[in-house]
């Protein structure tokens, strides 16, 4: 495949998140239900604009291309920053503009801090047993606190710190073996580094890499290859499956039999995986042996959850890490191989902080140019162009209208960051547009990684592992893209990421 562009894209909550758009497979939701159950709209504000559609479909077939981020934009231009869209029987409310999403955000978060899933993502997350896909309330509360404490937060990720500096290291010697050959043997980083992150993430959640393993529950043995299919591709892929009743939920009593059981086995192979991981950890536990990781948390230190919470507390940040952070790196360093001057320019930064030696990440906050790239790169290729679909739980007013309770919410930050109010020639990539001195540089400019309560829990995680590789990368090679690639298509599965593994040359740099 590329599995991940098969449907494209892959999860990752870093994506998790992702989750929404999805061919909007997500979910809509039934306005009939809504307007019964709203109740009036107290001030008489006028109701969002509709986009026109056909009957019964609404706006389904104008959304089936697979990219509604690029579709919703289109729409801004005419119908303003907020509108309806209808996708059969349901409908929601798309959101693409700065301010506007601010105010989701923040200022009526507490009217619309819910989520409602698709039947898949109901499924794969374990009816919302997650941090990205949970509603704000007590579990979500504490999960969040949990994977902050052990992974994501500050003090974490200085006890972490040894799992990337191995990253970077194995990604250099990696790329050093096959930079000798790459004129003929292109070489496709995507693959070394989606394989780097998920040794990453099995050491931050089990203390270890694995290599192939014995699946008890389902009498075979797996290679590692096929563990990260089980629990990245397949539940990323499962993730933006389209269950034609979601758009219908009055047939839902009718039976989708190969839906149901393509998204069951993705559950049960995943869950399968997840409690050998699991076995095999607790019996090094009995053995005496002590390893500082998630799990060692959760068993010991974390408020006791059950089984089933435990597990997906494990999962998250494996799919969540394998993705988002991929993709970003992918795209800054697609951009970096087609412009010689840019690179040329970040290189010159890189070698002026470091000099002959490693780049670390103490030395980041050094290398303005670096920063911007990955600026310019989330703002450009937004990972997560649609925030998971929220839920609007009490009548709320945004932008001058009135959204009754039960309408579902989409931010499109594709479309935010292409505003041409905001951004000059959006379209282009330019890393010098956030070295502006009047304007700080910080994570709300993008909001590529949402904001306020629910912002992203592996921001900061995401920042070091993308800008040191892209340092470590561009300090020791030069980058070409090999051939020209003709028009480049990116697609939408629950993260936005180029449609083909990006092919380079590269050339070790004296
Ligand atoms: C460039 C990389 C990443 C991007 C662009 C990204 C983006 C996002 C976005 C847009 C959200 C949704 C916010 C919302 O619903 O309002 C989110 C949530 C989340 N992300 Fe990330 N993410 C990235 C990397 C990561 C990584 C590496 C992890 C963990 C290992 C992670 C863990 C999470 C979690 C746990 C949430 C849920 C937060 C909550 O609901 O309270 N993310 N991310």
């Amino acid at each position: 495949m590329d599995v991940r562009t098969a449907g494209s894209a892959a999860v990752t909550i870093g994506g998790p998140v992702a989750v929404v758009a999805s061919g909007i497979s997500l979910l809509l939701l039934k306005s009939f239900l809504s307007h019964h159950r709203s109740g009036a709209n107290p001030i008489h504000l006028p109701s969002v604009p509709e986009i026109p559609g056909l009957p019964l479909l609404g706006n389904l077939l104008q959304l089936k291309d697979k990219k509604p981020y690029k579709t919703f934009s289109k729409w801004a231009e005419t119908h303003g920053p907020i509108y309806s869209v209808k996708a059969g029987a349901t409908s929601m409310v798309v959101i693409n503009s700065n301010d506007l999403a601010k105010e989701v955000f923040v200022t009526k978060f507490e009217s619309i801090s819910t989520r409602k899933l698709s039947k898949a993502l109901r499924i794969l997350t374990a009816d919302k047993t997650m941090v990205a896909m949970s509603d704000y309330d007590d579990y979500h509360r504490t999960v969040k606190r949990n994977i902050l404490t052990s992974i994501l937060g500050p003090n974490a990720l200085k006890k972490h710190r040894l799992h990337r500096d191995t990253l970077l290291d194995n990604l250099s010697n990696q790329l050093h073996d096959l930079a000798p050959n790459s004129p003929q043997e292109p070489i496709n980083l995507r693959k070394i580094f989606q394989s780097e992150l998920f040794t990453l993430a099995l050491k931050q959640a089990f203390g270890r890499d694995m290599e192939s393993i014995y699946v008890d529950d389902l009498g075979i043995t797996m290679t590692r290859d096929e563990a990260f299919q089980v629990l990245v591709i397949d539940p990323m892929m499962g993730a933006i499956q389209v269950d034609w009743r979601d758009f219908f939920p009055y047939l839902s009593w009718i039976p989708n039999p190969n839906f149901e059981k393509t998204i069951e086995q993705m559950y049960v192979r995943r869950e399968a995986v997840m409690k050998t991981l699991i076995q095999e950890h607790k019996k090094r536990i009995d053995s005496g042996e002590n390893l500082y990781s998630f799990i060692d948390y959760l068993l010991s230190e974390a408020q006791p959850l059950t089984e089933k919470q435990i597990l997906m507390s494990l999962w998250e940040p494996i799919i969540e890490t394998a993705d988002t952070t991929m993709v970003t790196t992918e795209w800054a360093m697609y951009e970096l191989a087609k412009n010689p001057k840019k690179q040329a320019r970040l290189h010159d930064e890189i070698q002026s902080v470091c000099g002959s030696e490693k780049i670390t990440e103490e030395k980041l906050c050094k290398m303005p140019y670096l920063l911007a790239v990955f600026h310019e790169t989330l703002r450009r290729y937004s990972p997560v162009s649609i925030i998971p679909l929220r839920y609007v739980h009490e009548n709320v007013e945004l932008g001058g209208y009135h959204v009754p309770f039960g309408t579902e919410l989409a931010i499109n930050i594709y479309g935010c960051n292409m505003d041409r109010e905001i951004w000059e020639d959006p379209e282009d990539w330019n890393p010098e547009r956030f070295l502006s001195e009047n304007e700080p540089v910080d994570l709300q400019r993008t909001m590529a990684f949402g904001g306020g309560k629910r912002v992203c829990a592996g921001a900061m995680q995401a920042m070091l592992i993308v800008c040191a590789s892209i340092g470590r990368m561009v300090h020791e090679f030069e980058w070409r893209l090999k051939d020209d690639v003709g028009e480049d298509v990116d697609m939408l599965g629950l993260t936005t990421q180029k449609l083909n593994p990006m092919l380079v040359v590269i050339k070790p740099r004296k």
